[in-house]
């Protein structure tokens, strides 16, 4: 099982829209797969079609000790595909969230309960740095960064690096970055070629090849309640979902397994803006989940 978190620490960067469509393009290719709303807003579950009083209970009992993961698992339209929203409907609730996320093992430990149902999870992160991203973080293999051309986004990206060396110094020394997805794609416009241009200077080693183009598809679908692989294949959008999703899933074989590939994805961390240093994430690392 592959644990993988979508996390930037900036909103509307398209993370809810990557861990939904890709998680359904896995499960498309017959990988069985878990998506976990960790965003208290439960933008994945509405992109699912459900709807708060749908859902009795979720994420947020996990944490609190009240149900195991295995409880909280919903159903979705897809076969492989299955789901946990995240039932936060009070601010009370989403203060318990935190304090309950400051044990940063809560995941990672409730995963265990379900190491032999799933090929993938999917983690959909809110845009911070701090409670349940950190816990999502520490159950992680691996991250992928969703990122539109922005000069913000750059920072986010950074930070994000930052934060990644820090969990892997004190909680999870695993974690790799499964790489940098460009989202809301515009070819030949200003700000797509200045941010590509930033982006293969600093960090080029973890750009995925293929890019998210922007897609009003997607966003209808998001509001249908479906991933858009089942309201419109054909689209733009759904092309690049499956092509993300194989990207991935012949990553892992090209490496002879999930064991295999994590000896060699070091995390390299930007020293400054356009300079990357290459002695930051070296360290062997071999697979705890
Ligand atoms: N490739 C795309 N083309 C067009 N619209 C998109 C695309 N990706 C996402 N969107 C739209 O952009 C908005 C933000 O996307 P999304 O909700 O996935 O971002 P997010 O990073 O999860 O945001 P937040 O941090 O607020 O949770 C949504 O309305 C979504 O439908
Ligand atoms: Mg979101």
């Amino acid at each position: 099982m592959r644990v993988i978190s979508i996390a930037i620490p900036k909103g509307g960067e398209g993370k809810t829209t990557t861990a939904v469509n890709l998680a359904a393009s896995l499960a498309a290719a017959e990988k069985k797969t878990l998506l976990i709303d960790a965003d208290t807003l439960g933008a994945s579950g509405i992109s699912l079609g459900y709807t708060a009083d749908q859902v009795k209970s979720g994420l947020y009992d996990v944490f609190n000790y009240t149900h195991a993961l295995n409880r909280v698992i919903c159903k979705t339209e897809l076969t492989y595909l299955d789901f946990i929203p995240s039932n936060i409907s009070t601010v009370q609730m989403e203060e318990r969230l935190l304090r309950l996320s400051e044990n940063r093992t809560v995941m990672r430990m409730a995963l265990r309960d379900v190491e032999n149902q799933y090929d993938y999870v999917i983690i959909d992160c809110p845009p911070m740095l701090r409670g349940i991203t950190t816990n999502a973080l520490c159950a992680s293999n691996s991250v992928i960064i969703p990122m539109r051309a922005s000069h913000f986004s750059l920072d986010a990206v950074m930070r994000l690096m930052r934060y990644l060396k820090w969990i892997r110094e004190v909680a999870n020394p695993q974690i790799y970055v499964e790489g940098i997805l460009m989202t809301m794609f515009e070819p030949n416009t200003k700000i797509a070629e200045i941010t590509g241009r930033e982006l293969r200077s600093r960090y080029s080693k973890f750009l995925f090849k293929v890019v998210i183009p922007k897609n009003s598809t997607l966003a209808e679908a998001a509001f249908y309640g479906r991933p858009v692989l089942l309201y419109n294949i054909n689209s733009k959008g759904a092309q690049a979902y499956f092509e993300l999703a194989t990207e991935i899933i012949s990553r892992e074989s090209a490496a002879g397994g999930f064991n295999a590939m994590s000896e060699g994805s070091p995390l390299t961390e930007p020293s400054a803006y356009g300079q990357v240093s290459g002695s930051a994430g070296n360290a062997p690392r071999t697979d705890q989940f």
